[in-house]
């Protein structure tokens, strides 16, 4: 190679700092239960949607109203308020694009999604840590927050109920901090429909409220890619210059998103069931000599385990074709955890026994 271009590289782009997922095998018996995805099959009137769909040779509606009106029918905003990407990874870009010059702060609370770290760091912002407290309550450090913020903050992000621990802040901690801070919250609610509360009373009470939410998780669309916002009124001239061109959605998944979100009884009993199995999953671990699994309000659960790392346990697992996540980083305190996210009934089950069977194979049980 007779030249290089690294160097015109910006200083903020770090592959050591690249987000990073542990690969996973497609086997007839693989179990995932690794993202927080849905495990149930698209809704009806959306499998119609994908066997009929023939508009692929033309570009999506520009400003991706009729998805948009959608959302608007489900939560309850007007459309204009409403910005939709190709999932909310995509969302946080038209953050950054709106509040994020280099060398700006944005606050986060780890251990919690590990997206914000990642890429508000790869657009030259300063990710500023306020940590939340010792397990079992992960309690939100709501002071810290708001001492941490002053003139150089480009915005604060909260994620209710948190991933990874599953814990759900109480809205009376998450408006104090909306209401103390002059910047953007931005409230990552991608698991709001698995908990029994939402923000949606915030981002219509503070201008400076900014709810974020995904059909990935709860309307199990995660392969189509389809998350939104609600921003702030005056901001909308803003977030439509800051929207990239048909927002990123192609028109297959911005169809399947609107016949998705017009199944809703579906979408409801599915999760109605995996509450139900989130419950039964974190009763079962916690009978479990060692284990301790913590409350949680989204679809998946965190739970310790015997020993002071969950690398085997995981490796077992894996070797069984079945994924979890485990999160080694030292910093996040979490290496004999391993988080699961809930599956088909039979799923959970597999995955129960199969911990079960290795742990006693330690001796840990
Ligand atoms: C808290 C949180 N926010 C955002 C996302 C990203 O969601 P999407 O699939 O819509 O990009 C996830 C996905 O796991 C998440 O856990």
């Amino acid at each position: 190679m007779a030249q290089s271009i690294v160097g015109y590289v910006r200083d903020a782009v770090s592959p050591a700092a690249a987000y990073k997922l542990a690969p996973r095998q497609f086997h007839p018996d693989s179990i995932f239960l690794n993202l927080n995805e849905s495990p149930y099959p698209l809704s009806p009137k959306a499998q119609q949607v994908l066997n009929t769909f023939s508009q692929g040779n033309r570009y999506p509606e520009f400003t991706q109203g009729a998805l948009r009106t959608a959302i608007s029918n489900y939560i309850g905003f007007a459309p204009e308020r409403i910005a939709v990407g190709a999932g909310l990874d995509d969302v946080f870009s038209i953050l950054v694009t709106l509040f994020i010059e280099p060398g700006k702060d944005v606050v986060i609370s780890d251990p919690t999604f590990g997206m914000y770290a990642t890429f508000f760091a790869l657009h030259g912002a300063n990710v500023i840590n306020v940590p939340l407290g010792p397990a079992p309550d992960f309690a939100l450090n709501v002071d810290g927050i708001i001492s941490a913020v002053n003139e150089n903050t480009a915005m604060v992000i909260v994620c209710n109920p948190n991933n990874p621990t599953g814990t759900l802040f109480s809205l009376e901690d998450i408006e104090r901090i909306v209401e103390s801070v002059p910047c953007p919250v931005g409230i990552d609610e991608a698991y709001a429909e698995f908990s029994p509360l939402d923000h949606l009373e915030l981002a219509r009470t503070y201008g400076n409220a900014i709810v974020l939410r995904t059909l990935s998780k709860f309307a199990g669309l995660a392969g189509y890619r389809v998350g939104y916002g609600i921003f702030p009124e005056d901001l909308v001239p803003y977030v439509s210059a800051a929207t990239p061109a048909f927002a990123n959605v192609s028109g297959i998944s911005a169809a399947i998103g609107i016949a998705s979100l017009d199944d809703l009884d579906y979408l409801i009993a599915n999760r109605d069931e995996q509450v139900s199995e989130r419950e039964r999953v974190t009763a079962l671990l916690n009978e479990m000599p060692g284990v301790s699994a913590y409350p949680s309000a989204t679809n998946f659960v965190l739970f310790k385990l015997p020993g002071d790392d969950a690398t085997p346990v995981l490796k077992a697992l894996n070797d069984r074709h079945i994924y979890v996540r485990h999160y080694p980083a030292p910093d996040l305190n979490l290496n004999d955890h391993l988080r699961v996210s809930i599956g088909l009934p039979d799923e959970n089950t597999a995955f129960f026994n199969a911990l079960e069977e290795i742990l006693a194979d330690r001796g840990t049980a």
